[in-house]
């Protein structure tokens, strides 16, 4: 196949390098990153353009486009591929307002009957501050659109909620105030045509920046999947409380869902309950989930793509563990320092069982790879426990240097003890 992948980070890289080792295709990414430029051939595109989008897939001649971030999903993009006649994976843009809009989750959760934590929509400081003194503290307060991975603040503070809050409003945008749910969080990835739903492998982030789950939340310090200590019908679970419910009641709206719907849920002594939903991959338990398919992705995306997910079956997975732990720039989740040299890949590449994918890096005007984003890259172990994937993984990422830059040393450290 001749396949398009949009986007330019760890989890596009991911989704190429998967494709790659099928053998056979022709790929493209736009705008890429200097990693996938190794494995596929770069254009560039305004992401936000469904036509200019659809003009480069049609020139391209692709069989597919994969659309890897949200924001050109909530802009209509995969509607516009579909609308040239490219089959896409990706929801159009109504449907991924599950992901763009937090209020719009939580009302097709209530006509799905699908459990999640008890909610406010906030549009002043007053009604902020009633919905905080209802459900009292740990305080939950979500922008209720895409804020590029800052827009969830949890916190034992009244007044660094509200100023959170306060700092959504002052940007145009509601907020969601809910209850804090415990309980272990865990990713459950659902892939679906808009009818037919087939779960991949759950997984787990690392969310906070530094080790023991403090510090700031950040877009994800790294992951690891399978998960030793969770039901194993955790899927299953997913599918029957949470996707199916979910797709079914899309289709009913007229708005069917083609594509990845991630179900971020907390395991709460009550049972399962939606945290977030997001229309897209997972940034990065997509690299640990990904790293264990033994069915070739290309057939479960083209067939979300094209309503034949039905016939693709229960998918495959390696018995392998694999974890990956992200490299950040210094100041990440702050505002990152940029330009840094990046070395040491290829020597992490060496070591079997490792690979390493790129994210925030670019090449500068003398073609030396260096540092354009807060997530820089990650390093993915793989192994036959999870212990051995965890040691692999961080073999590897100690032959990377970046002046100043920083990684959690927990990554799956409690599950692979267990
Ligand atoms: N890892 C969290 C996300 O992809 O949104």
């Amino acid at each position: 196949m001749r396949i398009l992948v949009l986007g330019s980070g760890a989890r596009e890289h991911c989704i190429v390098h998967s494709l790659q080792r099928e053998g056979g295709h022709v790929l493209f990414a736009a705008p890429g990153n200097p990693g996938i430029a190794r494995q596929a051939e770069l254009h560039n595109v305004d992401l936000t353009s469904g036509p200019a989008v659809a003009y480069l897939a049609r020139k391209l001649r692709c069989d597919l486009v994969v659309v890897g971030p949200e924001a050109p999903l909530v802009d209509g993009v995969a509607d516009a591929v579909r609308a040239a006649g490219v089959a896409c994976f990706g929801p159009g843009a109504a449907p991924a307002r599950l992901e763009g809009s937090k209020t719009f989750a939580k009302r097709i959760m209530a006509e799905a009957g699908v459990a999640t934590a008890e909610s406010r929509t906030a549009a002043t400081r007053d009604e902020a501050a009633a919905a905080l003194d209802e459900f009292g503290p740990p305080y939950v307060v979500k922008n209720d659109g895409l804020a590029a991975g800052k827009g969830v603040v949890v916190t034992d503070s009244r007044e660094a909620a509200l100023m959170h809050a306060q700092y959504c409003f002052d940007a145009g945008s509601p907020v969601v105030i809910e209850q804090f749910l415990d309980g272990p969080e865990v990713s459950v990835f659902c892939v679906s045509d808009g009818q037919t739903v087939l779960p991949l492998a759950p997984a787990q982030d690392f969310k906070r920046a530094l080790d023991n789950d403090q510090g700031l939340n950040t877009g994800g310090m790294g992951a690891y999947s399978p998960l030793p200590w969770a039901p194993a019908d955790l899927a299953e679970r997913v599918v029957e409380q949470v996707a199916r419910p979910v797709v079914a009641r899309m289709a009913e709206l007229g708005q069917p869902f083609q594509g990845l719907l991630y179900c971020g849920l907390a395991l709460t002594t009550a049972g399962l309950r939606v945290v977030e939903f997001n229309v897209r991959f997972g940034d990065p338990e997509t690299q640990v989930v990904l790293a264990r398919l033994a069915t070739p992705l290309s057939k479960v995306l083209l067939a979300a793509a094209t309503g034949t997910l039905d016939q693709v079956g229960p998918l495959i997975w390696s018995s392998e563990s694999a974890v990956t732990v992200v490299l950040a720039a210094a100041n990440y989740p702050g505002r990152p320092t940029l330009g840094d040299p990046v070395s040491g890949i290829d020597a992490a590449c060496a070591i079997p069982g490792v690979y390493v994918l790129e994210a925030g890096t670019k090449l500068n005007d003398e073609a030396e790879l260096v540092s354009s984003g807060g997530r820089v890259l990650s390093v993915v172990g793989m192994g036959p426990n999870l212990a051995a994937a965890r040691d692999r993984a961080y073999a590897g990422i100690q032959t990377i240097h970046l002046e100043g830059s920083h990684y959690r040393t927990d990554i799956a450290l409690r599950a692979a003890l267990a």
